[in-house]
């Protein structure tokens, strides 16, 4: 097997992971991802933009009063204080590198969107609706130009190597060298979210909790496991994966919900209308689907009012699905969007795990609380990527001297695994969706077991495991859900109440008793 040494290893190469890459540099860093390149995923196909406090009359105190609000009394409020904070230099630092942000043509100041839940307009974008890839593809140019920094593309992160109580390495599997050690003493997860555990998201396929896996194995510990956060508005495109997103900044910009017949879905409702709280709006949509009705966007308001050129993405979006968004109202779902929870870290991106940092979405910062507030998470990613980057080059630590033997995750039959993937998203969706209750909950827990036993059955039946890239990478995929999927059902089954994103209909209420966040480990069986 290859072996290499590598001062630190970055996993996973969405704005979080490309922006601490670049911050470390000149220290060589080593980037682990199993996208083709490093233009991959959840950053990539953000929209609405990046919210800070850049407008006149604006305040880091009133973005921080509105990200605690949304976040239904669960943020950390020093996290909530210094990442609003660090908001405007953050947009400063972007430009810097080159994001062309969009411009205000009467004013030449940045052009600010609106969101929900947010008190006024403070969400800067570019190329219109194309934000996350003028970010994600400025900062990958860079990274690309940054000599100290070796991208390794294709490759799947197995295990993090534990060594006398510490990171020593981590196990990968690489489509052109196969398996290969990485001896290292500091690991930085910066692997995304885990939309790709529900039938219904506007994830990547390639968000699979990877991150949350390969921590809690190591013996690193998870929070917050139950608020996933659901986007309104993703386009209803049946038989489409993953569907595809219509901005919150449509209705920032006047698009408006409604019922089949025309009636405002809002209307009293909620104070803040079309741009309440993204869960409130997610469960009066999903409320209708329930009875059967369908729920619709009209976009024409906001593309009258900003210009077809603020939306060219959700417009070509709609095209491609058959629909002409300035004849009619287009379909809309709720799909899995955001996973607020992730592996403990402290306001520095340290987990319990010495030599472990995480950053980004993987991350369970505290700084979302139950519910996220729209366009924070761009921000986030960027601006604690490169806070973690300064503590981890800060970091003196070096190898462990032994490094434990690593147990070579067998691959399964990419056919075989497919229809269990598609099994365990649909409970997902069904049972541990936007709205749960307990019997549903135990429900799911005990299909899981089901499909585990099947994965095994499948494994069983060959002669020999097969080895290729795909097939460890599928058998690794469905063991990361699997667990993940697990804990997330598990956590959702002790919160008994209703907070944020994570809504029981048998506990509707939101209880004082529960203003306190859920951390799990595994134990050694792999069990919580
Ligand atoms: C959106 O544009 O609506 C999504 C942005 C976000 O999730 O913050």
């Amino acid at each position: 097997m290859r072996q290499f040494q590598a001062d630190i290893v970055v996993v996973g190469s969405g704005l979080a992971g490309l922006s601490a890459a670049l911050a470390l540099a000149p220290k060589r860093v080593v980037v682990v991802t199993k996208t083709d390149g490093i233009e991959g995923g959840s950053s990539l196909w953000a929209q609405g933009g990046i919210a800070a406090a850049i407008a006149q009359g604006d305040r880091a105190a009133d973005h921080a009063a509105d990200t605690m609000a949304a976040g239904d009394g669960l943020c950390d409020a020093i996290a909530v204080t210094n990442l609003t904070a660090a908001g405007p230099q953050a947009i400063a630092s972007l430009r810097e590198f080159g994001v062309p942000f969009d411009r205000d043509p009467a004013t030449g100041d940045l052009s600010l969107g609106r969101e929900g839940a947010h008190s006024r307009a403070r969400v800067a974008h570019a190329d219109g609706d194309r934000t996350g890839r003028a970010v994600v593809t400025t900062l990958a140019a860079r990274l690309r130009a940054t000599p100290s920094v070796t991208v390794m593309a294709n490759a799947f992160a197995t295990e993090i190597l534990v060594s006398e109580g510490v990171v020593a390495g981590l196990l990968v599997h690489s489509a052109t060298d196969g398996w290969v050690t990485i001896r290292t003493p500091k690991i930085l997860l910066a692997t995304g979210g885990l939309g790709a555990l529900w039938a219904r998201t506007t994830n990547p396929p390639e968000a699979t909790g990877d991150g949350l896996a390969l921590a809690a194995r190591a013996g690193a510990a998870l929070v917050d496991l139950e608020f996933m956060q659901f986007h309104p508005t993703a386009l209803l495109v049946e038989g489409t994966e993953p569907l595809p997103l219509l901005t919150e900044a449509l209705r920032g910009a006047g698009a408006r919900l409604m019922k089949a017949d025309g009636e405002p879905l809002l209307a009293g409702k909620h104070p803040q209308g079309d741009l309440a709280p993204r869960d409130v709006v997610a469960r009066a949509i999903q409320g209708e689907i329930g009875a059967g009705c369908q729920v619709f966007l009209d976009l024409r308001p906001a593309i009258a009012a900003k210009g077809a050129e603020h939306f060219p993405q959700a417009i070509e979006i709609c095209r491609a699905a058959g629909f002409d968004p300035f004849a009619q109202p287009v379909p809309v779902t709720p799909a899995a969007h955001y996973h607020m929870g992730g592996v403990l870290v402290d306001g520095y991106g340290r987990t319990r795990l010495p030599g472990l940092y995480a950053c980004g979405e993987v991350a369970g910062t505290g700084v979302h609380g139950a519910n996220r507030l729209a366009s924070n998470s761009l921000l986030e990613a960027f601006v604690a990527g490169r806070r973690t980057a300064l503590i981890m080059a800060q970091d003196r630590r070096v190898l462990p001297q032994a490094l434990p033997n690593a147990a070579l995750l067998k691959g399964s039959a990419v056919d075989a695994v497919a229809p269990l993937r598609q099994a365990l998203r649909a409970i997902m969706m069904t049972d541990v969706g936007l709205v749960r209750a307990e019997a549903g909950l135990r429900r799911a827990l005990e299909k899981f077991d089901g499909i585990a036993a099947a994965a095994a059955a499948a494994e069983a039946r060959l002669d020999e495991a097969p080895t290729d890239h795909a097939s460890i990478r599928a058998a690794g995929e469905m063991r990361n859900l699997l667990t993940i999927g697990r804990l997330v059902a598990l956590a959702a089954l002790s919160r008994t109440e209703s907070r944020g994103a994570h809504a029981r209909s048998d506990c509707p209420t939101t209880q004082d008793a529960w203003l306190r966040r859920q951390i799990v480990a595994l134990d050694a069986a792999g069990a919580r």
